[in-house]
């Protein structure tokens, strides 16, 4: 479609100011290519919550449901409880919508400064898992507040969604050039869901052959991802170690400020929906020093999703020019709109 129909959910704190640059970032690349964008806004999180009770109220998962796309800010605020906003809105709509793959690449762009002194190349992408594993909410508690409180959160692992997200790694594997795919995952001791997906990989890998696979424990992978992380091509894991990694991956890489990522369907049966990796940051909030490029690079995923590869790379050319200059100090701290007008400056094809 010429019609680019977008949900917008800015959400809370930073979310706000860095999904303006992103639209600024989405609209400039897309200028003169035929393609327009017609944005909904939607006003989900902290302010919503205050005012109804609701977080993501049904009528309005049915209308972002019938978009292109999704484009996420940042869901969470201090005045709310913790786990209201992060389970009734963000994973209800990952999960509702399907989003099994939760896609999170990790680069380091020349000239980032990053904590490791040896870096290498750093290029890989942590495909996680997205609507299962100890996410699901499946668990509870007995004797409350007592000394004899038991909580459980069992961690569901279905072999029709371990075998759908191991089979979209190993084609993003055998897409790259190097054709490695990790599994990551805690299989000595996690015995039960450790099995099924070693059993999956070794089942969807005869697919594959052209892709090269390893294991990792999770806690062996947090060593190499900062003592050698250039040895990753493909991550492929479950939602949690996946939640874990994807934080110390960003943390080499430059850090939470322009980590992306895309909560996605491959199957394009419902919008996927793209967002920073980043929190609202309300200490920050609504000053104009966020970094916007996380926000900025998520939408190149989004493009890269609909099939606008040209735009996609386009957005990341200026993403990694400008990330550049920083580094050579031809810039500055700039606020956050001088940021985005510069990326879409930056775009114009
Ligand atoms: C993330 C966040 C979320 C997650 C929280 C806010 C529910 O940490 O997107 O990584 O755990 O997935
Ligand atoms: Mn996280």
């Amino acid at each position: 479609a010429d019609t680019l129909r977008l949900a917008v959910i800015p959400g809370d704190g930073i979310g706000q100011e860095v999904t303006v640059e992103a639209l600024k970032v989405l609209a400039a690349v897309l200028d003169g290519s035929g393609h327009r964008v017609e944005t909904t806004e939607y006003d989900l999180g902290a302010r919503l919550y205050h005012r109804t009770g609701e977080t993501l109220p049904d009528s309005v998962l049915e209308e972002v449901r019938g978009h292109d796309a999704i484009l996420l800010g940042a869901i969470g605020d201090p005045s709310v409880p913790s786990g209201v906003l992060e389970r009734g809105l963000l994973l209800k709509l990952r999960f509702a919508l399907d989003h099994y793959v939760n896609l999170r690449p990790s680069k380091l762009f020349p000239g980032v400064p990053t904590p490791l002194a040896d870096p290498g190349e750093i290029d890989f992408v942590v495909v996680r898992e997205g609507t299962e594993g100890p996410y699901v909410g499946n668990g509870g508690a007995v004797r409350v507040g007592t000394p004899h409180e038991i909580a459980t959160e069992v961690s569901v692992n279905t072999a029709f969604g371990v075998e759908r997200v191991v089979r979209d790694g190993f084609a993003r594997a055998a897409a790259r050039p190097r054709k490695k795919l990790t599994l990551v995952h805690k299989h000595n001791v996690l015995v039960h869901a450790g099995h099924l997906w070693r059993r999956t990989v070794e089942a969807v890998a005869a697919e594959f052959p052209d892709v090269a696979v390893d294991y990792l424990h999770v806690d062996a992978a947090t060593i190499f991802l900062v003592t050698d992380p250039s040895r990753f091509d493909v991550i492929v894991t479950d939602n949690l170690f996946g939640d874990i990694l994807t934080d110390l991956a960003a943390a080499v890489t430059g850090g939470i400020g322009l980590a992306a990522s895309g909560n996605v369907n491959p199957d394009r049966t419902t919008p996927s929906m793209f967002e920073p990796v980043h929190g609202t940051a309300p200490d920050i909030a609504g000053q104009q020093i966020a970094d916007p490029t996380a926000a900025v690079l998520s939408v190149a995923l989004l493009l890269d999703h609909l099939g606008l590869g040209d735009a996609a790379a386009r957005v990341d050319a200026a993403v990694t020019a400008d990330l550049a200059r920083r580094a050579a100090g031809e810039v500055g701290a700039r606020p956050t709109a001088a940021v985005g007008d510069a990326l879409a400056a930056a775009v114009v094809a």
